[in-house]
Protein backbone atom coordinates (compact mmCIF):
# COMPACT_ATOMS: atom_id res chain seq x y z
CA UNK A 1 0.00 0.00 0.00
CA UNK A 2 0.98 3.44 -0.84
CA UNK A 3 1.26 5.78 2.40
CA UNK A 4 0.38 9.36 1.68
CA UNK A 5 2.88 11.42 4.12
CA UNK A 6 1.67 14.72 4.95
CA UNK A 7 3.28 17.64 7.49
CA UNK A 8 1.01 19.96 8.77
CA UNK A 9 1.29 23.03 11.26
CA UNK A 10 -0.93 22.92 13.99
CA UNK A 11 -1.61 26.42 14.42
CA UNK A 12 -2.78 26.75 10.82
CA UNK A 13 -3.59 23.56 9.58
CA UNK A 14 -3.57 23.23 5.60
CA UNK A 15 -7.73 22.85 5.07
CA UNK A 16 -6.39 20.94 1.89
CA UNK A 17 -4.54 18.05 3.65
CA UNK A 18 -7.59 17.61 6.91
CA UNK A 19 -9.93 17.37 3.54
CA UNK A 20 -7.92 14.54 1.95
CA UNK A 21 -7.17 12.98 5.18
CA UNK A 22 -10.97 13.37 5.96
CA UNK A 23 -12.08 12.20 3.02
CA UNK A 24 -10.14 8.68 3.24
CA UNK A 25 -11.48 8.12 6.64
CA UNK A 26 -15.15 8.37 5.21
CA UNK A 27 -14.34 5.83 2.19
CA UNK A 28 -13.14 3.00 5.02
CA UNK A 29 -9.20 4.04 5.02
CA UNK A 30 -6.73 4.37 7.58
CA UNK A 31 -5.26 7.82 8.76
CA UNK A 32 -2.60 8.06 11.38
CA UNK A 33 -3.07 11.49 13.11
CA UNK A 34 -1.98 13.53 15.85
CA UNK A 35 -3.26 14.30 19.10
CA UNK A 36 -2.20 15.70 22.30
CA UNK A 37 -1.56 12.38 23.83
CA UNK A 38 0.25 10.11 21.39
CA UNK A 39 -0.30 9.84 17.85
CA UNK A 40 -3.41 7.82 16.59
CA UNK A 41 -4.38 5.33 13.99
CA UNK A 42 -7.90 6.49 12.93
CA UNK A 43 -10.49 4.47 10.80
CA UNK A 44 -14.35 5.27 10.60
CA UNK A 45 -15.92 3.79 14.21
CA UNK A 46 -19.04 3.15 12.94
CA UNK A 47 -17.71 0.87 9.65
CA UNK A 48 -16.73 -2.53 10.57
CA UNK A 49 -14.59 -3.04 7.55
CA UNK A 50 -12.71 -0.30 7.90
CA UNK A 51 -12.07 -0.33 11.51
CA UNK A 52 -11.25 -4.58 11.14
CA UNK A 53 -8.41 -2.71 8.64
CA UNK A 54 -6.94 -1.24 12.50
CA UNK A 55 -6.35 -4.31 13.99
CA UNK A 56 -4.89 -5.87 11.06
CA UNK A 57 -2.21 -2.72 10.47
CA UNK A 58 -1.56 -2.86 13.71
CA UNK A 59 -1.45 -6.54 14.43
CA UNK A 60 -3.32 -5.80 17.70
CA UNK A 61 -5.08 -8.49 19.22
CA UNK A 62 -9.07 -8.71 18.21
CA UNK A 63 -10.33 -9.04 21.81
CA UNK A 64 -8.53 -5.25 22.50
CA UNK A 65 -11.20 -2.57 22.25
CA UNK A 66 -10.90 0.46 20.25
CA UNK A 67 -11.52 4.28 21.88
CA UNK A 68 -13.67 6.61 19.17
CA UNK A 69 -12.55 10.28 19.03
CA UNK A 70 -15.24 12.78 18.79
CA UNK A 71 -15.51 16.57 18.10
CA UNK A 72 -18.17 17.52 20.11
CA UNK A 73 -19.97 16.57 23.26
CA UNK A 74 -22.91 15.70 21.33
CA UNK A 75 -22.42 11.80 21.96
CA UNK A 76 -26.05 10.38 23.02
CA UNK A 77 -26.09 8.45 19.86
CA UNK A 78 -23.31 6.53 20.84
CA UNK A 79 -23.73 5.33 24.35
CA UNK A 80 -26.83 4.12 25.98
CA UNK A 81 -26.67 7.05 29.00
CA UNK A 82 -24.76 9.55 29.52
CA UNK A 83 -23.87 9.07 33.93
CA UNK A 84 -24.49 12.08 35.66
CA UNK A 85 -20.57 11.95 36.65
CA UNK A 86 -19.42 11.15 33.13
CA UNK A 87 -21.17 14.31 31.89
CA UNK A 88 -19.26 16.48 34.68
CA UNK A 89 -15.81 15.24 33.60
CA UNK A 90 -16.80 15.66 30.18
CA UNK A 91 -17.30 19.48 30.78
CA UNK A 92 -14.59 19.89 33.01
CA UNK A 93 -11.81 17.82 31.06
CA UNK A 94 -12.79 17.86 27.67
CA UNK A 95 -11.35 18.29 25.29
CA UNK A 96 -8.64 16.71 26.34
CA UNK A 97 -6.55 13.34 27.23
CA UNK A 98 -9.60 11.94 29.52
CA UNK A 99 -11.36 8.60 27.63
CA UNK A 100 -14.55 8.10 29.54
CA UNK A 101 -16.13 4.35 29.58
CA UNK A 102 -19.97 4.32 29.09
CA UNK A 103 -22.67 1.87 27.99
CA UNK A 104 -22.44 1.86 24.33
CA UNK A 105 -25.57 2.04 21.76
CA UNK A 106 -26.23 -0.49 19.35
CA UNK A 107 -24.97 2.40 16.44
CA UNK A 108 -21.38 1.53 17.61
CA UNK A 109 -20.21 -2.15 15.50
CA UNK A 110 -18.82 -5.16 18.01
CA UNK A 111 -15.83 -4.69 16.22
CA UNK A 112 -15.15 -1.30 17.55
CA UNK A 113 -15.77 -2.41 21.23
CA UNK A 114 -14.20 -5.71 20.56
CA UNK A 115 -17.42 -7.44 21.43
CA UNK A 116 -17.62 -5.85 25.19
CA UNK A 117 -21.13 -3.44 25.74
CA UNK A 118 -19.38 -0.68 26.79
CA UNK A 119 -16.99 1.86 24.79
CA UNK A 120 -14.35 4.67 25.24
CA UNK A 121 -14.92 8.01 24.28
CA UNK A 122 -12.91 10.64 24.28
CA UNK A 123 -12.66 14.69 22.83
CA UNK A 124 -9.23 15.36 21.90
CA UNK A 125 -8.09 18.78 22.11
CA UNK A 126 -5.47 18.93 19.20
CA UNK A 127 -6.42 21.14 16.87
CA UNK A 128 -5.41 18.39 13.65
CA UNK A 129 -7.65 15.70 15.37
CA UNK A 130 -10.64 17.85 16.09
CA UNK A 131 -10.50 19.42 12.66
CA UNK A 132 -9.97 15.66 11.06
CA UNK A 133 -13.00 14.41 12.87
CA UNK A 134 -15.43 17.30 11.63
CA UNK A 135 -14.21 16.90 8.15
CA UNK A 136 -14.61 13.17 8.54
CA UNK A 137 -18.01 13.76 9.57
CA UNK A 138 -17.87 10.39 11.79
CA UNK A 139 -16.41 9.45 14.99
CA UNK A 140 -13.03 7.99 14.83
CA UNK A 141 -12.25 4.71 16.78
CA UNK A 142 -8.18 5.63 16.89
CA UNK A 143 -5.33 3.04 19.10
CA UNK A 144 -2.03 4.41 19.31
CA UNK A 145 -0.62 4.88 15.86
CA UNK A 146 2.42 2.00 17.02
CA UNK A 147 2.90 -1.58 15.75
CA UNK A 148 1.05 -3.33 18.78
CA UNK A 149 3.48 -3.97 21.67
CA UNK A 150 5.80 -1.33 20.76
CA UNK A 151 6.33 2.47 22.64
CA UNK A 152 3.41 4.45 21.46
CA UNK A 153 4.09 7.09 19.12
CA UNK A 154 4.64 10.39 19.91
CA UNK A 155 6.22 12.16 16.86
CA UNK A 156 5.85 11.80 12.79
CA UNK A 157 8.68 9.96 12.64
CA UNK A 158 8.23 6.95 14.46
CA UNK A 159 4.61 6.91 12.77
CA UNK A 160 6.26 7.12 9.56
CA UNK A 161 8.45 4.15 10.68
CA UNK A 162 5.61 1.65 12.22
CA UNK A 163 2.95 2.54 9.65
CA UNK A 164 4.43 3.16 6.17
CA UNK A 165 3.09 1.05 3.48
CA UNK A 166 0.16 -0.39 6.76
CA UNK A 167 -2.04 2.74 6.07
CA UNK A 168 -3.35 5.09 3.56
CA UNK A 169 -2.03 8.24 5.01
CA UNK A 170 -0.16 9.55 7.91
CA UNK A 171 -0.17 13.79 9.15
CA UNK A 172 1.25 15.76 11.67
CA UNK A 173 4.67 16.81 12.10
CA UNK A 174 4.30 18.21 15.91
CA UNK A 175 5.39 16.17 19.54
CA UNK A 176 2.59 15.38 21.16
CA UNK A 177 1.90 17.67 23.98
CA UNK A 178 1.32 15.11 26.97
CA UNK A 179 3.06 12.30 25.41
CA UNK A 180 1.31 9.47 27.57
CA UNK A 181 -2.31 7.65 26.07
CA UNK A 182 -5.09 9.36 27.87
CA UNK A 183 -6.36 8.82 31.14
CA UNK A 184 -9.12 6.15 31.19
CA UNK A 185 -12.17 6.34 33.39
CA UNK A 186 -14.79 3.33 33.79
CA UNK A 187 -18.05 5.64 34.83
CA UNK A 188 -19.94 2.06 34.34
CA UNK A 189 -19.25 1.54 37.87
CA UNK A 190 -19.45 3.61 41.29
CA UNK A 191 -17.36 5.49 42.33
CA UNK A 192 -15.52 5.10 38.74
CA UNK A 193 -12.23 3.61 38.75
CA UNK A 194 -8.96 4.39 37.02
CA UNK A 195 -8.08 1.64 34.41
CA UNK A 196 -4.63 3.48 33.14
CA UNK A 197 -3.62 6.35 34.48
CA UNK A 198 -2.70 9.56 32.36
CA UNK A 199 -2.14 13.25 32.09
CA UNK A 200 -5.65 13.79 33.40
CA UNK A 201 -4.20 12.54 37.36
CA UNK A 202 -6.15 11.25 39.83
CA UNK A 203 -6.18 14.33 41.98
CA UNK A 204 -7.52 16.24 39.37
CA UNK A 205 -10.20 13.65 39.04
CA UNK A 206 -11.18 13.75 43.23
CA UNK A 207 -12.21 17.14 42.54
CA UNK A 208 -15.10 15.91 40.59
CA UNK A 209 -15.24 13.15 42.93
CA UNK A 210 -13.52 11.93 45.75
CA UNK A 211 -13.64 8.39 45.85
CA UNK A 212 -12.36 7.86 42.40
CA UNK A 213 -9.91 5.02 42.77
CA UNK A 214 -7.15 3.74 40.73
CA UNK A 215 -7.54 -0.09 39.51
CA UNK A 216 -5.06 -2.66 41.22
CA UNK A 217 -3.80 -3.97 37.97
CA UNK A 218 -2.80 -0.94 36.79
CA UNK A 219 0.76 -1.03 39.58
CA UNK A 220 1.00 -4.64 39.91
CA UNK A 221 1.64 -7.43 37.77
CA UNK A 222 -1.47 -9.00 35.88
CA UNK A 223 -1.33 -13.04 36.87
CA UNK A 224 -3.23 -16.03 36.83
CA UNK A 225 -6.95 -15.44 36.71
CA UNK A 226 -6.53 -11.93 37.82
CA UNK A 227 -7.94 -9.55 34.89
CA UNK A 228 -7.57 -5.90 34.35
CA UNK A 229 -10.68 -4.43 33.06
CA UNK A 230 -9.20 -2.49 30.11
CA UNK A 231 -8.27 -5.91 28.39
CA UNK A 232 -5.39 -3.94 26.70
CA UNK A 233 -3.61 -3.37 29.95
CA UNK A 234 -3.01 -7.21 30.20
CA UNK A 235 -0.28 -7.13 26.92
CA UNK A 236 2.95 -6.64 26.86
CA UNK A 237 3.06 -2.84 26.32
CA UNK A 238 5.06 0.01 25.69
CA UNK A 239 8.41 -1.88 25.28
CA UNK A 240 11.49 -1.48 23.65
CA UNK A 241 13.30 -3.73 21.68
CA UNK A 242 15.78 -4.24 24.76
CA UNK A 243 14.62 -5.13 28.16
CA UNK A 244 13.99 -2.67 30.57
CA UNK A 245 15.00 -2.83 34.27
CA UNK A 246 13.37 -0.08 36.44
CA UNK A 247 15.50 0.81 39.83
CA UNK A 248 13.99 1.41 43.25
CA UNK A 249 14.40 3.38 46.16
CA UNK A 250 16.41 6.19 47.52
CA UNK A 251 18.12 8.21 44.41
CA UNK A 252 21.31 8.37 45.81
CA UNK A 253 21.51 4.94 46.63
CA UNK A 254 19.61 4.41 42.74
CA UNK A 255 22.55 6.00 41.03
CA UNK A 256 25.09 3.69 43.01
CA UNK A 257 23.11 0.34 41.84
CA UNK A 258 22.92 1.57 38.47
CA UNK A 259 26.35 2.43 37.99
CA UNK A 260 27.37 -1.21 39.74
CA UNK A 261 24.81 -3.00 37.38
CA UNK A 262 26.06 -1.17 34.43
CA UNK A 263 29.92 -2.26 34.67
CA UNK A 264 28.16 -5.84 35.26
CA UNK A 265 27.22 -5.36 32.34
CA UNK A 266 29.73 -4.06 30.35
CA UNK A 267 31.87 -6.48 31.77
CA UNK A 268 30.24 -9.06 30.07
CA UNK A 269 30.13 -7.17 26.81
CA UNK A 270 26.87 -5.74 26.50
CA UNK A 271 25.89 -2.27 25.29
CA UNK A 272 23.71 -0.57 28.51
CA UNK A 273 21.29 2.41 28.27
CA UNK A 274 20.63 4.21 31.11
CA UNK A 275 17.45 7.02 31.63
CA UNK A 276 17.95 9.11 34.16
CA UNK A 277 16.79 12.76 34.75
CA UNK A 278 18.56 15.88 34.53
CA UNK A 279 19.71 16.04 38.52
CA UNK A 280 21.81 12.77 37.69
CA UNK A 281 22.89 12.53 34.36
CA UNK A 282 26.49 13.78 34.92
CA UNK A 283 26.59 10.82 37.56
CA UNK A 284 26.88 8.18 35.15
CA UNK A 285 30.17 7.75 33.77
CA UNK A 286 29.53 4.50 31.34
CA UNK A 287 26.91 3.72 29.39
CA UNK A 288 24.71 5.66 26.92
CA UNK A 289 22.71 8.20 29.42
CA UNK A 290 19.75 10.18 28.28
CA UNK A 291 17.67 12.42 30.50
CA UNK A 292 14.12 12.22 30.82
CA UNK A 293 13.87 15.66 32.38
CA UNK A 294 14.11 17.34 35.47
CA UNK A 295 12.49 15.29 38.55
CA UNK A 296 10.81 19.00 39.76
CA UNK A 297 8.98 18.66 35.81
CA UNK A 298 7.01 15.42 35.73
CA UNK A 299 4.70 16.60 33.07
CA UNK A 300 8.53 16.95 30.65
CA UNK A 301 9.43 13.39 32.10
CA UNK A 302 6.49 12.20 30.98
CA UNK A 303 6.55 13.55 27.46
CA UNK A 304 9.90 12.71 26.65
CA UNK A 305 9.43 8.60 27.66
CA UNK A 306 8.09 7.27 24.72
CA UNK A 307 10.15 8.69 22.26
CA UNK A 308 13.76 7.68 24.10
CA UNK A 309 12.62 4.13 24.87
CA UNK A 310 12.17 4.06 21.02
CA UNK A 311 16.24 6.44 20.90
CA UNK A 312 17.87 3.53 22.72
CA UNK A 313 16.43 0.91 20.08
CA UNK A 314 17.71 2.90 17.51
CA UNK A 315 21.23 2.95 19.01
CA UNK A 316 21.07 -1.18 19.31
CA UNK A 317 21.11 -0.99 23.23
CA UNK A 318 21.26 -5.00 25.00
CA UNK A 319 19.73 -3.63 28.22
CA UNK A 320 18.28 -0.84 29.22
CA UNK A 321 18.33 0.77 33.04
CA UNK A 322 15.91 3.20 34.31
CA UNK A 323 15.97 5.30 37.46
CA UNK A 324 12.30 5.65 38.84
CA UNK A 325 10.20 8.51 39.39
CA UNK A 326 7.58 10.04 42.49
CA UNK A 327 4.21 8.07 42.08
CA UNK A 328 2.38 11.71 42.21
CA UNK A 329 0.27 13.41 39.53
CA UNK A 330 1.65 12.47 36.24
CA UNK A 331 3.79 10.48 37.57
CA UNK A 332 1.70 7.60 38.42
CA UNK A 333 0.99 7.29 34.54
CA UNK A 334 4.71 7.52 34.01
CA UNK A 335 5.63 4.96 36.38
CA UNK A 336 2.87 2.62 34.93
CA UNK A 337 4.35 2.99 31.70
CA UNK A 338 7.60 2.10 32.95
CA UNK A 339 6.60 -0.51 34.88
CA UNK A 340 4.94 -2.46 32.24
CA UNK A 341 7.76 -1.75 29.96
CA UNK A 342 9.38 -3.56 32.36
CA UNK A 343 7.59 -6.07 32.79
CA UNK A 344 6.95 -5.28 36.72
CA UNK A 345 10.84 -5.92 37.07
CA UNK A 346 12.08 -3.57 39.62
CA UNK A 347 15.23 -3.75 41.46
CA UNK A 348 15.42 -2.51 44.42
CA UNK A 349 18.48 0.08 45.69
CA UNK A 350 17.96 0.21 49.46
CA UNK A 351 18.53 -3.75 49.89
O1 LIG B 1 -4.54 8.80 24.27
C1 LIG B 1 -5.13 7.82 23.82
O2 LIG B 1 -6.06 7.27 24.42
C2 LIG B 1 -4.68 7.30 22.44
C3 LIG B 1 -4.99 8.39 21.41
C4 LIG B 1 -4.76 7.96 20.02
O3 LIG B 1 -6.27 8.85 21.61
N1 LIG B 1 -5.31 6.05 22.14
C5 LIG B 1 -4.95 4.90 22.76
O4 LIG B 1 -5.62 3.79 22.30
O5 LIG B 1 -4.12 4.85 23.64
P1 LIG B 1 -5.13 2.30 22.57
O6 LIG B 1 -6.02 1.48 21.74
O7 LIG B 1 -3.70 2.20 22.33
O8 LIG B 1 -5.50 2.04 24.06
C6 LIG B 1 -6.87 1.90 24.42
C7 LIG B 1 -6.99 1.24 25.77
C8 LIG B 1 -6.70 -0.24 25.73
O9 LIG B 1 -5.98 -0.61 26.89
C9 LIG B 1 -8.11 -0.84 25.76
O10 LIG B 1 -8.14 -2.14 26.29
C10 LIG B 1 -8.87 0.15 26.62
O11 LIG B 1 -8.34 1.39 26.20
N2 LIG B 1 -10.30 0.17 26.35
C11 LIG B 1 -10.92 0.59 25.22
N3 LIG B 1 -12.25 0.41 25.31
C12 LIG B 1 -12.49 -0.14 26.53
C13 LIG B 1 -13.67 -0.57 27.22
N4 LIG B 1 -14.87 -0.49 26.67
N5 LIG B 1 -13.51 -1.09 28.46
C14 LIG B 1 -12.30 -1.18 29.03
N6 LIG B 1 -11.15 -0.78 28.42
C15 LIG B 1 -11.24 -0.27 27.20
MG1 LIG C 1 -1.80 1.51 22.41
Amino acid sequence: MNTIVEFIDEKEPNVDIIKLAGDIIRKGGLVAFPTETVYGLGANALDSEAVHKIFIAKGRPQDNPLIIHVADLAIEEFVEEIPPIAKKMMDKFWPGSLTLIMKKSNKVPDITSAGLDSIGIRMPSNPVANMLIKEAGVPIAAPSANISGRPSPTDIDTCIEDLTGRVDCIIGGEKCKVGLESTIVDCTVEPPLVLRPGGITLEMLREIHPKIEIDPAVMTKVEGSFKPKAPGMKYRHYAPKAPVKIVVGDLEKTVAKINEIVQNYIDDGKKVGIMASNETIHRYPKGVVKSLGSRSNLSTVARNLFKTLRDFDSENIDIILSESFEEKGVGIAVMNRLKKAAGFELINADT
